[in-house]
Protein backbone atom coordinates (compact mmCIF):
# COMPACT_ATOMS: atom_id res chain seq x y z
CA UNK A 1 0.00 0.00 0.00
CA UNK A 2 1.29 3.29 -0.77
CA UNK A 3 2.10 5.53 1.90
CA UNK A 4 -0.55 8.73 2.14
CA UNK A 5 2.49 10.92 2.94
CA UNK A 6 4.84 13.44 1.23
CA UNK A 7 8.32 12.64 1.05
CA UNK A 8 9.53 15.94 -0.33
CA UNK A 9 12.44 17.67 1.75
CA UNK A 10 12.39 19.25 4.56
CA UNK A 11 14.81 20.27 6.91
CA UNK A 12 13.39 20.04 10.12
CA UNK A 13 11.21 16.93 9.66
CA UNK A 14 14.54 15.35 8.63
CA UNK A 15 16.49 16.38 11.08
CA UNK A 16 13.43 15.28 13.99
CA UNK A 17 13.56 11.39 11.90
CA UNK A 18 17.36 11.60 12.36
CA UNK A 19 17.36 11.99 16.15
CA UNK A 20 14.10 9.25 16.57
CA UNK A 21 16.16 7.23 14.77
CA UNK A 22 19.07 7.74 17.15
CA UNK A 23 17.02 6.70 20.11
CA UNK A 24 15.72 4.21 18.22
CA UNK A 25 18.79 2.26 17.25
CA UNK A 26 20.67 2.92 20.88
CA UNK A 27 17.13 1.89 22.65
CA UNK A 28 17.09 -1.11 20.62
CA UNK A 29 20.73 -2.12 20.44
CA UNK A 30 20.35 -1.85 16.48
CA UNK A 31 23.86 -0.49 16.30
CA UNK A 32 25.75 -2.72 18.66
CA UNK A 33 26.46 -6.38 17.66
CA UNK A 34 25.28 -9.00 15.02
CA UNK A 35 21.18 -8.73 14.20
CA UNK A 36 19.08 -11.90 15.71
CA UNK A 37 15.90 -13.06 15.60
CA UNK A 38 15.48 -11.61 18.67
CA UNK A 39 16.53 -7.86 17.93
CA UNK A 40 14.89 -8.29 14.84
CA UNK A 41 11.10 -8.88 16.59
CA UNK A 42 12.02 -6.00 19.00
CA UNK A 43 12.43 -3.37 16.33
CA UNK A 44 10.28 -4.31 14.43
CA UNK A 45 7.23 -4.66 17.35
CA UNK A 46 8.55 -1.36 18.48
CA UNK A 47 8.32 0.26 15.55
CA UNK A 48 5.31 -0.90 14.44
CA UNK A 49 3.76 0.28 17.40
CA UNK A 50 5.25 3.73 16.59
CA UNK A 51 3.89 3.65 12.69
CA UNK A 52 0.58 2.97 14.01
CA UNK A 53 0.26 6.13 15.57
CA UNK A 54 0.08 9.34 12.50
CA UNK A 55 -2.18 7.71 10.61
CA UNK A 56 -5.20 7.37 13.42
CA UNK A 57 -4.19 10.73 14.60
CA UNK A 58 -4.51 12.16 11.19
CA UNK A 59 -7.54 10.68 10.71
CA UNK A 60 -9.12 12.00 13.80
CA UNK A 61 -8.21 15.61 12.90
CA UNK A 62 -9.77 15.25 9.07
CA UNK A 63 -13.08 14.07 10.78
CA UNK A 64 -13.53 17.05 13.66
CA UNK A 65 -12.00 19.31 10.70
CA UNK A 66 -14.80 18.15 8.16
CA UNK A 67 -17.38 18.30 10.89
CA UNK A 68 -16.34 21.63 12.19
CA UNK A 69 -15.73 23.39 8.65
CA UNK A 70 -18.67 21.27 7.24
CA UNK A 71 -16.95 20.05 4.33
CA UNK A 72 -15.51 16.83 2.73
CA UNK A 73 -12.19 15.40 3.84
CA UNK A 74 -11.33 14.37 -0.35
CA UNK A 75 -11.12 10.54 0.90
CA UNK A 76 -8.14 11.67 3.41
CA UNK A 77 -10.04 10.36 6.48
CA UNK A 78 -10.22 6.67 4.80
CA UNK A 79 -6.82 6.81 3.29
CA UNK A 80 -5.43 7.61 6.83
CA UNK A 81 -7.40 5.19 8.80
CA UNK A 82 -6.62 2.57 5.87
CA UNK A 83 -2.99 3.64 7.05
CA UNK A 84 -3.12 3.49 10.43
CA UNK A 85 -5.08 -0.29 10.33
CA UNK A 86 -1.99 -1.75 7.68
CA UNK A 87 0.90 -0.15 10.24
CA UNK A 88 -1.47 -1.81 13.34
CA UNK A 89 -1.83 -5.30 11.37
CA UNK A 90 2.00 -5.24 10.82
CA UNK A 91 1.79 -5.20 14.39
CA UNK A 92 -0.44 -8.25 14.82
CA UNK A 93 2.02 -9.98 12.90
CA UNK A 94 4.76 -9.98 14.72
CA UNK A 95 2.72 -10.29 17.85
CA UNK A 96 2.45 -13.90 17.23
CA UNK A 97 6.34 -14.76 17.15
CA UNK A 98 7.31 -13.01 20.33
CA UNK A 99 5.43 -12.29 23.52
CA UNK A 100 6.79 -9.20 24.91
CA UNK A 101 7.63 -8.90 28.40
CA UNK A 102 6.40 -6.23 31.49
CA UNK A 103 9.73 -3.83 30.61
CA UNK A 104 8.80 -3.75 27.07
CA UNK A 105 5.37 -3.33 27.21
CA UNK A 106 6.28 -0.21 29.43
CA UNK A 107 8.24 1.13 26.97
CA UNK A 108 6.21 0.84 24.39
CA UNK A 109 3.18 2.61 26.64
CA UNK A 110 5.84 5.52 27.19
CA UNK A 111 6.99 5.53 23.42
CA UNK A 112 3.15 5.91 22.79
CA UNK A 113 2.58 8.58 24.94
CA UNK A 114 5.21 10.31 24.18
CA UNK A 115 5.47 10.48 20.73
CA UNK A 116 1.38 10.33 20.35
CA UNK A 117 1.79 13.79 22.27
CA UNK A 118 3.89 15.19 20.14
CA UNK A 119 2.79 14.35 16.72
CA UNK A 120 -1.10 15.63 17.75
CA UNK A 121 0.71 18.58 19.25
CA UNK A 122 3.07 18.89 16.24
CA UNK A 123 -0.39 18.21 13.52
CA UNK A 124 -1.17 22.23 13.99
CA UNK A 125 1.51 21.96 10.79
CA UNK A 126 0.22 19.04 8.55
CA UNK A 127 2.70 19.54 5.74
CA UNK A 128 5.68 19.10 8.17
CA UNK A 129 3.61 16.07 10.01
CA UNK A 130 3.45 14.46 6.57
CA UNK A 131 6.70 14.92 5.72
CA UNK A 132 8.47 13.45 9.13
CA UNK A 133 6.36 10.72 8.33
CA UNK A 134 7.30 10.16 4.73
CA UNK A 135 11.09 9.98 6.14
CA UNK A 136 10.49 7.83 8.89
CA UNK A 137 8.81 5.23 7.05
CA UNK A 138 11.96 5.76 4.30
CA UNK A 139 14.10 4.89 7.64
CA UNK A 140 11.75 1.90 8.04
CA UNK A 141 11.93 0.53 4.49
CA UNK A 142 15.99 0.27 5.37
CA UNK A 143 15.27 -1.66 8.46
CA UNK A 144 13.47 -4.16 6.15
CA UNK A 145 15.83 -4.01 3.55
CA UNK A 146 18.46 -4.58 6.20
CA UNK A 147 16.57 -7.35 8.36
CA UNK A 148 16.35 -9.42 4.58
CA UNK A 149 19.59 -8.63 3.79
CA UNK A 150 20.73 -10.51 6.96
CA UNK A 151 18.20 -13.63 6.47
CA UNK A 152 19.99 -14.17 3.36
CA UNK A 153 23.58 -13.92 4.20
CA UNK A 154 22.74 -15.99 7.41
CA UNK A 155 24.86 -18.90 7.42
CA UNK A 156 23.49 -21.98 6.46
CA UNK A 157 21.88 -24.13 10.39
CA UNK A 158 22.16 -20.73 11.60
CA UNK A 159 19.06 -19.29 14.17
CA UNK A 160 18.68 -16.34 11.31
CA UNK A 161 18.91 -19.15 8.09
CA UNK A 162 16.33 -21.48 10.19
CA UNK A 163 13.96 -18.55 11.02
CA UNK A 164 14.03 -17.48 7.77
CA UNK A 165 12.37 -20.57 6.58
CA UNK A 166 9.67 -20.75 9.15
CA UNK A 167 5.88 -20.49 8.20
CA UNK A 168 4.67 -17.24 8.54
CA UNK A 169 2.11 -16.61 10.98
CA UNK A 170 -1.50 -17.72 10.37
CA UNK A 171 -3.15 -13.96 10.21
CA UNK A 172 0.20 -13.01 7.97
CA UNK A 173 -0.52 -15.40 5.11
CA UNK A 174 -4.39 -14.36 5.32
CA UNK A 175 -3.57 -10.62 5.32
CA UNK A 176 -0.57 -10.61 2.15
CA UNK A 177 -2.57 -13.86 0.41
CA UNK A 178 0.76 -15.58 0.62
CA UNK A 179 -1.07 -19.28 0.64
CA UNK A 180 0.14 -22.04 2.97
CA UNK A 181 3.99 -21.81 1.76
CA UNK A 182 4.36 -18.06 3.29
CA UNK A 183 7.81 -17.69 4.95
CA UNK A 184 9.12 -15.15 7.76
CA UNK A 185 11.26 -13.89 4.41
CA UNK A 186 7.96 -13.34 2.73
CA UNK A 187 6.29 -11.56 5.70
CA UNK A 188 9.66 -9.38 5.74
CA UNK A 189 9.45 -8.57 2.17
CA UNK A 190 5.55 -8.29 2.43
CA UNK A 191 6.07 -5.27 5.40
CA UNK A 192 8.60 -3.83 3.63
CA UNK A 193 6.50 -3.21 0.66
CA UNK A 194 3.44 -1.83 2.13
FE1 LIG B 1 4.75 -1.11 9.17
Amino acid sequence: MLSPYSTSNNGSSFAMMSCVRLVFDIATLWKFGSINKEKILNRAIFLETIAAIPGMVAAIIQHFRSLRNMTRDRGMLNMFLEEANNERMHLLTFICMKEPGTVFRAAVIGAKFGFGRFFLAAYINPAWCHRFVGYVEEEACHTYTRILREMEDAPRGSELARWKDKDAPKIARGYWAMGEDGTVYDEMKAVRAD
